[in-house]
């Protein structure tokens, strides 16, 4: 094809340059998307939804999806939970794969997913991600990974965190996944965490495309008087792996302008009310 005829217009969408090497979006669709940061306000659940803690919105994951993917792509989600990210794969015309350790949880995932009726392949498996390679083989074969986005648990966040925990309490969501060693949300000790969780990416590694991102949804925690700054490990941890060390490309802050402010250490002592969560972009260059 000649430079002259590479663009194609699409009404409303702006000019698509079918030499695109990474997406279907057009020029103006991508650069809107290269911002650090945006604000996503999904919509407020309604009773008795869907009882995960710690979902996240399939129209905010809708988004990274059509940016780092292609349709017909193969999308992937190691800590799946209820399934958003498959739901969005599907509704964007990917294939989507995910394992969740939880049965409960990944009960309501794949619920969700029979009852959309997607055209593509997405496939929940119920199973522990520190084994997802050969978790995976059986359905992908020697097919590999387009993209991952995820969101792996906040260390110990969801047991520890006791002001957000009473409230969650309130609303009848669970106060920690489980209760099961292979969980990573229940392990004690913060660097083993940050070791353990690196694993599952040296995992992941093996099994994307050359060239593949990664996105991982994290946080900075709060506990015992003092900020772990999970998301910055999470980061460099993952660039310092030898072989299957992963390229830092950018982080894209998600700012929650809709959570309620809480009287966190007032009169006393500073604490932060933690209102954004870092979208953290990695790719595979090898
Ligand atoms: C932050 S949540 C993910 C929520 C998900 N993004 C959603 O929208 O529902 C983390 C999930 O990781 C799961 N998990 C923890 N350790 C795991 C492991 N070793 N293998 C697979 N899943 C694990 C937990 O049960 C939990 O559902």
């Amino acid at each position: 094809m000649n430079n002259k005829n590479k663009y194609i217009e699409i009404p409303g969408r702006g000019k698509y340059n079918t030499k695109n090497k990474l997406n279907n979006l057009t020029g103006k669709e991508w650069i809107k998307f290269t911002k650090s940061w945006f604000i996503h306000t999904p919509r407020r659940r309604k009773e008795n939804e869907i009882l995960h803690p710690a979902k996240y919105p399939e129209s905010l994951v809708e988004e990274f999806i059509s940016f780092f993917s292609k349709e017909g792509d193969w999308i992937f989600d190691p800590f799946l939970g209820t399934g958003s990210a498959l739901i969005a794969a599907g509704n964007m015309g990917r294939n989507g794969i995910g394992i969740e350790l939880m049965k409960k949880y990944f009960d309501t995932a794949k619920k969700r997913i029979d009852e959309k009726n997607f055209e593509s392949e997405i496939i929940p498996v119920l199973g522990n991600s520190l084994k997802l390679k050969s978790l995976l083989k059986k359905y992908l074969g020697e097919k590999e990974i387009d993209y991952v986005i995820t969101s792996p648990p906040y260390w110990n966040q969801l047991e520890r965190n006791n002001i957000r925990q009473k409230s969650r309490k309130e609303n009848g969501l669970d106060t920690r996944y489980s209760k099961k060693k292979e969980d990573i949300g229940n392990i004690k000790e913060y660097d083993d965490f940050i070791e353990k969780q690196a694993q599952i990416f040296d995992e992941i590694f093996d099994i994307i495309k050359p060239g593949g991102y990664l996105t991982i949804i994290t946080n900075n925690v709060y506990f015992n008087s003092r900020l772990y700054p999970l998301a910055f490990d999470t980061a460099v941890s993952l660039t310092k792996r030898g072989e299957k060390s992963w390229t830092l490309k950018d982080e894209k802050i998600w700012l929650q302008n809709d959570k309620p402010l809480l009287p966190l250490g007032v009169n006393n002592a500073w604490v932060g009310n933690r209102h954004h969560q870092y979208c953290l972009i990695f790719r595979k260059e090898v």
